[in-house]
């Protein structure tokens, strides 16, 4: 559990005291942990791998987050009781989550107050997300907001310093649509533009930025 940021925070003695409450899963790749609209009484930690959060009807699809080792999700439905869930999870990965029920979840909140401006401070990272994805919707063209979503994805993980990086998750350009709100015809388009101009290469879904900076400076100019 150290490992989660979360927890790092919170007093030993207090995750001592939870532990005997706390159970893990370990899932496999393609597996849906809840469904939008479903009852919810859990949080769920990720351990490691990544989880898709998104939202689906019968012919479309949007894909709010990619959320990795160390992340959280299913606090929505379980601040308020009665609450539904507000999205779809599905495991992109092999995936083990530690799982808190609601009472136990309160506790944790009623003991010790970082939790607290943990969660307010989480809460506030993925509204300004949110807010800069309704932005980027309103404002920018696919090829912009694809630039911005293939950025987004490679500073999850450290990457200062590096000009080149491999998004070390499989994604499809189906997937990528999703993310970006494109039809999948478009953002293959603009996918295909971005490989001939060498700014990325995509080998066995794997998507390679070969060059970071000028990225950036694409998007500065192009914006
Ligand atoms: P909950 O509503 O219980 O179930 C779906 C979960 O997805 C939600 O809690 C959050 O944890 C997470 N979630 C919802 N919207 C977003 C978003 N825009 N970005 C990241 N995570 C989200």
């Amino acid at each position: 559990l150290a490992t989660i940021p979360f927890f790092r925070d919170i007093e030993p003695s207090l995750i001592d005291r939870l532990t005997p409450y706390m159970h893990h899963k370990t899932h496999r790749k393609g597996d849906l942990i809840f469904l939008e609209g479903d009852q919810g009484n859990e949080i769920y930690f990720i351990g490691s791998g990544s989880v898709s959060i998104y939202s689906f009807d019968k012919s479309k699809k949007v894909i709010l987050a990619y959320l990795r080792e160390g992340e959280y999700f299913g606090e929505m439905a379980l601040m308020k009781p009665g609450m539904v869930r507000s999205a779809t999870a599905e495991c992109l990965v092999q995936t083990k989550l530690y799982i808190l029920r609601r009472h136990d979840f309160q506790l944790l909140i009623e003991n010790d107050r970082n939790i607290a401006f943990h969660l307010l401070d989480y809460t506030m990272d993925r509204l300004r997300r949110a807010n800069q994805q309704i932005y980027d919707l309103t404002f920018l063209n696919v090829r912009l907001r694809m630039i911005k979503q293939l950025l987004y994805l490679a500073e999850n993980y450290p990457i200062e310093g590096l000009n080149e990086f491999v998004i070390p998750v499989k994604i499809t350009h189906q997937q990528m649509a999703e993310m970006v709100g494109a039809a999948r015809e478009t953002a293959s388009k603009v996918l295909q533009e971005l490989q001939d101009e060498g700014l990325i290469h995509i080998q066995d879904k794997l998507f390679h930025l070969k060059d970071i900076k000028l990225l950036r400076a694409k998007l500065l100019q192009e914006e």
